[in-house]
């Protein structure tokens, strides 16, 4: 299969471009490199042996996006482009919603002229906003306290109303929990720009020695050990799960929405220490005030995933850290700038 990923370059981009090189696709990467390095690309051609090609364009420019369809003669497009950052977003929500909504319907139109109607979309945990319950179920109501996720949850709508008016597209969308670890080789991993705002990024710089100590953002939410509770999902089972959808999504047109997590919660605390195991050296850190606008549990009930998608992530919270922290430990200050 040809497939255009968009946002190849980046973080969960470039772990599934090499899984779907390694199963054999041919792989054209549109990316503007706003958050990621061309590095990423190279060793991805490194570990698979062979290349994606690299567009560096604006999913916004019309004719640089004309000019990848018409080279990559595309079966289907993983559409990974946006903008993540959610504080960022508090502050610039005109360039999240340009970036990620704008950007997203002028690719669907781009997909159009060119006839490819076949599309898998990077959700996010973040649309159920304030779950009411956990485990959380694909038709759980849904909502956004940010503007990040307010975009993600305007594009759902945005692909809900194309496929009603057009079911011959088939589409995915894909609501990842919380993605951490790296490829097991440490070639590749997250480089974030900057202070990390995730927590497992900010916990591997601690253990390296770049930043003193994790701040716990609340210890009194009414979970086990009072602090937050997230599903942690390895990022190569992340990907694998993209590779699942495609398939599924290339033997008709529907319209899939599916949770990709693990099923299982995991605190704050549990994951400084199994990072502690993994580096093997104890890591600082000091409880401090939540953060606004985070829940106290969030995780998927993946049932929907294994019964359509056949898919359930396998790698357990120690081989995500070992993979972070091997990543961390060999990339300290993440890939060399271009
Ligand atoms: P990332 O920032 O590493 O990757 C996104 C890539 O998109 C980057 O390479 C960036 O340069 C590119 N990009 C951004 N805007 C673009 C544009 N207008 N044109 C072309 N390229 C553009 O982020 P990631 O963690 O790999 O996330 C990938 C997708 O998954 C995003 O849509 C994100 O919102 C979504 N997501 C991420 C997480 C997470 O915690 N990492 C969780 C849920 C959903
Ligand atoms: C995890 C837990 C924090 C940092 C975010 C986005 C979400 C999705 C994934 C894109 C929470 C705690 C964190 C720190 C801490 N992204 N924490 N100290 O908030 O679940 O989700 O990333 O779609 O939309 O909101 O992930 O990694 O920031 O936080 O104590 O320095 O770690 O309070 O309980 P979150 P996170």
């Amino acid at each position: 299969m040809r497939i255009l990923v968009t946002g190849g370059a980046g973080y969960i981009g470039s772990h599934t471009v090499l899984l779907l090189l390694q199963a054999g696709h041919q792989v054209v990467v549109v990316d503007n490199l706003s958050n990621s390095n061309p590095e990423a690309l190279r060793r991805v051609a490194e570990l698979a042996g062979r290349a994606a090609t690299l567009h560096e364009v604006d999913i916004l420019d019309h004719a640089a996006m004309d000019h990848a369809f018409t080279e990559a003669q595309p079966d289907a497009v993983i559409h990974f482009a946006g903008l993540k950052a959610v504080g960022e977003s508090v502050r610039e929500p005109m360039r999240y919603y340009r970036n990620n909504v704008a950007g997203t319907v002028a690719l669907l139109e781009a997909m159009e002229r060119h006839q490819v109607r076949t599309l898998l979309f990077s959700s996010s945990a973040t649309v159920y906003g304030d779950p009411h319950a956990v485990p959380i179920l694909e038709d759980f109501p849904l909502s956004a306290t940010n503007p990040y996720g307010r975009s993600k949850l305007m594009i759902e709508e945005i692909l809900r109303d194309l496929h009603r008016s057009a079911p011959e597209w088939s589409i995915g969308i894909l609501r990842y929990f919380n993605p951490v670890g790296a490829h097991e080789s440490g070639r590749i991993g997250e480089d974030p720009n900057g202070l990390p705002n995730n927590l497992l990024p900010y916990v591997t710089q601690v253990a390296v020695g770049r930043l003193p100590a994790v701040s716990v953002y609340g210890s009194d939410y009414p979970t086990p050990d009072g602090t937050g509770v997230r599903d942690y999902i390895h990022v190569v089972d992340l990907a694998d799960g993209h590779l699942r959808a495609l398939d599924y999504l290339l033997r008709g047109p529907g319209l899939l929405t599916c949770n990709l997590g693990t099923g299982k919660g995991v605190s704050v605390l549990e994951m400084i220490h199994a990072m502690e195991r993994a580096a093997g050296k104890s890591i600082p850190c000091r409880l401090t005030e939540r953060r606004p606008g985070d829940v106290a549990l969030c995780y998927a009930d993946p049932g929907r995933a294994r019964q359509l998608l056949g898919w359930t992530a396998s790698r357990d919270l120690d081989a995500m850290c070992a993979d972070a922290w091997r990543w961390q430990r060999d990339n300290p200050d993440g890939y060399p700038s271009a």
